[in-house]
């Protein structure tokens, strides 16, 4: 069996790509994992292979869902770790899906889950990166997970911004997936000499109660360096990769209970 796991919040900055790559480093400890780039910044891409997007022109993620087949456009990373990575030509989803391709209203939802398919069963966990807006990508992301992980970085405007996710995540499960379950939300980029992060979590906690994840990623120096000193021969990676370790283990105690979305 494979989980699909989608990191997302339409809000930018919200640690969507450093978490989405340190949980499937983690996972890749003892799991077959695959992590998609679904993200026309490339961010995931090269924060893994430390190589600038353009060296996978032609073997991204785009050239998959064009083929309609991802099976020669996993990249292996590293040991039970594999990459879907992205080009800036994954800014082209929105026109292949209506203009090129013309799928059908009720396929369109379904494009990247038709082009993972055939290689699905291949890998344990499939985690996924979304860029940082609610369009068809993430749609798509959506339509393809089994679990979402909702990113909170402490401001107004994420506050503001979980609750329309969650409204589409809703949307999304209703009309394309049934089996799209909320993991949990989880807090980021805390830095507790902030006096407005315990105000934060307590709102969060009362408005969407039981769906906040224990677990809270505090920021740390080792990794922020991660984008600059990356996964491969990092020697602080473990050190990095630790305020995920705790995350990690509630993630699976989570998604094997199977919390519901409406918490
Ligand atoms: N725990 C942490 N401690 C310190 N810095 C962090 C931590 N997590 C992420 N960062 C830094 O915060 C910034 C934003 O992180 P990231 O790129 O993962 O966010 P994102 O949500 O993917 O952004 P975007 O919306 O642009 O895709 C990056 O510079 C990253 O290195
Ligand atoms: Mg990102």
């Amino acid at each position: 069996m494979t989980t699909v796991i989608t990191f997302g919040q339409q809000k930018g900055g919200a640690a969507k790509t450093t978490s989405a790559a340190v949980t499937a480093y983690l996972l890749s400890m003892d799991q077959k994992v695959l992590l998609v780039d679904f993200d026309p910044q490339g961010n995931a891409t090269e924060l893994i292979t430390q190589m600038p997007t353009k060296e996978f022109e032609g073997k991204s993620v785009m050239e998959a869902i064009r083929k309609g087949e991802a099976a020669d456009f996993v990249y292996n990373v590293m040991e039970n770790f594999w990459l879907l990575p992205a080009t800036d030509d994954l800014s082209e989803f929105a026109s292949y899906i209506y203009d090129e391709a013309q799928i059908p209203k009720g396929k369109r939802a379904k494009v990247l889950q038709k082009t993972l398919a055939s290689i699905m069963n291949r890998f344990d966990y499939i985690i996924i990166d979304t860029p940082p807006s609610l369009g068809e990508l993430t749609v798509n992301a959506l339509a393809t997970s089994d679990y979402v992980v909702v990113m909170f970085e402490p401001s107004k405007f994420c506050y503001s911004a979980i609750e329309r996710f969650l409204v589409d995540t809703l949307d999304i499960k209703e009309r394309a997936n049934s089996s799209l379950e909320v993991a949990g939300i989880l807090p980021v980029l805390l830095d507790f000499r902030r006096g407005d992060i315990k105000d934060y979590l307590e709102l969060i906690e009362e408005e969407y109660p039981g769906l906040m994840f224990d677990t809270k990623i505090k920021r740390k120096a080792a990794t922020a360096r991660l984008s600059i000193s990356g996964f491969l021969n990092n020697p602080e990676l473990t050190q990095a990769a630790e305020p995920y370790d705790l995350f990690v283990e509630e993630l699976l105690e989570r998604t094997k209970r199977g919390v519901g979305i409406s918490g």
